[in-house]
Parts: structure tokens; C-alpha cells; sequence
């Protein structure tokens, strides 16, 4: 059993913008359950995201494009059983904010239904209008820039972004876009550390780096790959925390430790 978390003070947005400003760090991963949530909590993550990789690691699907918002509702109520006092962000899943109507109601769902606390959404300055709706509607918006995984099949596969320095911009001036109507935090994949670096300076809410360097305000990954749960080769970015540690909670206590010291991502998990 682990600690009762239901008596810690709930981390608000309002938290993570006071640990960005005080140059804290905080950690977030994937949960997908009311067990792992839990687990994660306790082990003093501030952000649990169900993300919608769940389609891979949940589901055993390709990518996460067949994912829906029933079952993105579903995820969320379960970890929100689990979640007490840890920020519940959901994903909006493909296509499920195509219009700022579609968005507002399909967040409010989440909201509602799931128990959702903040909503992430795939995209630039096409957003904009979505994201100035939804904060108008005292929605909780995190905005995810750099790698977008449910446009893989526009993309062609999974590449690092913003390598050349006008790609590099039009992320920064996205995300700036995205800040100024109402983001309450930005979320970036897959970039080169050092454009991570210069993303967290440009911007004054918390930017959480997924293979962004050691500079961002915070740091995610997938628990199944963090826990070597996952099959197959695991990405650059990520490590295995379950290595050297005798349990999940020591091993995601370690993450968190790491995350909050700078000490993850090293080196090796940086990509150029
Ligand atoms: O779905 C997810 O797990 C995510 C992370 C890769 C950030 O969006």
C-alpha cells in the first residue's frame, strides 16, 4: 500500500506556473488506470497525463489515430478514482477538436464525464481560435507543439521537428501564439534540446519537454516505457527507471528525483 495522497494540497495550474517561476521542475508521466495513478502519485508525480498513447500501449494499436473519445472519457474516470491530488491533463483524441465547437464540447465531456482537469491538444497557430474558446470557457488548455503523433500520416512517420532554424521559430511563434489567448502550459516532442531550452525561456507558462533536452519546466514520458513495460526498442529520449530499483514505486520515485535535479534527460537521451 502506499501513502494516503487525498490529504496533500492539490497541484493547480496555478502551482505549476509558481514552480516555473521559482525555476522548480515537476514531473509527469502516463497513466492509464486507477492503480497506476496511484502509484505515480505517490511516488510525488505532480501531473498525471492520459495520454492517448494508450492506443499503443492500452490498445496494442499502430498508432494513436484509432483512438476515440469514448475511450479517452473511459482512461480518465479510471485515474481519476486514483488521482487525488496530482493535475489530471487528458488528450483530446484525433479529430475530436476539428471545429471550436466539436472542441469545446468534446473537452467539456472530458471534463464532465471523465473528470479531466486539463485538456492537451495537437497543434499550432490553427489553434487559436480553438484555444481562446475553450480558455473563455474556463478550460484548462496544454498546448502540444514539435512532433503532433496524430498527424503521423501526414507527417510520414516520426521525426524530430524544428531542426532548421525557420522550423525552430514557427514553433516558438506558435506556442507564443497559443500562450497569448489563454495556454496554460505548452507541451513539446521530439525537438532538438537546444530549441527546448530557448521554448522554455520564450514562454512564461511551464513548457514539459517529451525528447526536448534537460531545459524544459518539466518532463514527461510514457510509464510503460519509463518501466521498461513496453516492447521493443525504447525511444533515445526515454530510460528505463525500473533498472537498479527493486519496485515500481522506488523506480518511479527516481524519475521524479531526476526530473526535479536536472540529472534526466542526459546526454544520451538528447536528440540533435
Ligand atoms: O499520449 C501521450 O502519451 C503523449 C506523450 C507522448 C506526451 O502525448
Amino acid at each position: 500500500m502506499y501513502k494516503d495522497e487525498s490529504t496533500r494540497k492539490p497541484i493547480t495550474v496555478t502551482t505549476l506556473a509558481k514552480m516555473k517561476r521559482n525555476r522548480e521542475k515537476f514531473a509527469v508521466l502516463t497513466a492509464y488506470d486507477a492503480s497506476f495513478a496511484t502509484l505515480l502519485e505517490a511516488a510525488g508525480v505532480e501531473v498525471l497525463l492520459v495520454g492517448d498513447s494508450l492506443g499503443m500501449v492500452i490498445q496494442g494499436q499502430r498508432t494513436t489515430v484509432p483512438v476515440t473519445l469514448e475511450d479517452m472519457i473511459y482512461h480518465t474516470r479510471l485515474v481519476a478514482r486514483g488521482c487525488h491530488s496530482a493535475l489530471l491533463m487528458t488528450d483530446m483524441p484525433f479529430a475530436s477538436y476539428a471545429t471550436v465547437g466539436q472542441a469545446v464540447d468534446n473537452a467539456a465531456r472530458l471534463m464532465q464525464e471523465g473528470g479531466a482537469q486539463m485538456v492537451k491538444l495537437e497543434g499550432g497557430s490553427w489553434l487559436v481560435e480553438t484555444v481562446r474558446q475553450l480558455s473563455r470557457n474556463g478550460i484548462p488548455v496544454c498546448a502540444h507543439l514539435g512532433l503532433l503523433p496524430q498527424s503521423v500520416h501526414k507527417l510520414g512517420g516520426y521525426r524530430v521537428q524544428g531542426r532548421e532554424e525557420a522550423a525552430a521559430r514557427q514553433i516558438i511563434d506558435e506556442a507564443l501564439a497559443l500562450q497569448e489567448v489563454g495556454a496554460d502550459i505548452a507541451l513539446v516532442e521530439c525537438i532538438p534540446a537546444e530549441l527546448g531550452a530557448r521554448l522554455s525561456e520564450a514562454l512564461t507558462i511551464p513548457v514539459i519537454g517529451i525528447g526536448a533536452g534537460p531545459d524544459c519546466d518539466a518532463q514527461v514520458l510514457v510509464s510503460y516505457d519509463m518501466l521498461g513495460i513496453t516492447p521493443g526498442r525504447r525511444p533515445k529520449f526515454s530510460k528505463d527507471f525500473l533498472v537498479g530499483h527493486d519496485s515500481l514505486h522506488a523506480a518511479v520515485e527516481a524519475y521524479v528525483r531526476a526530473v526535479k535535479s536536472g540529472e534526466f534527460p542526459g546526454p544520451e537521451h538528447c536528440l540533435a
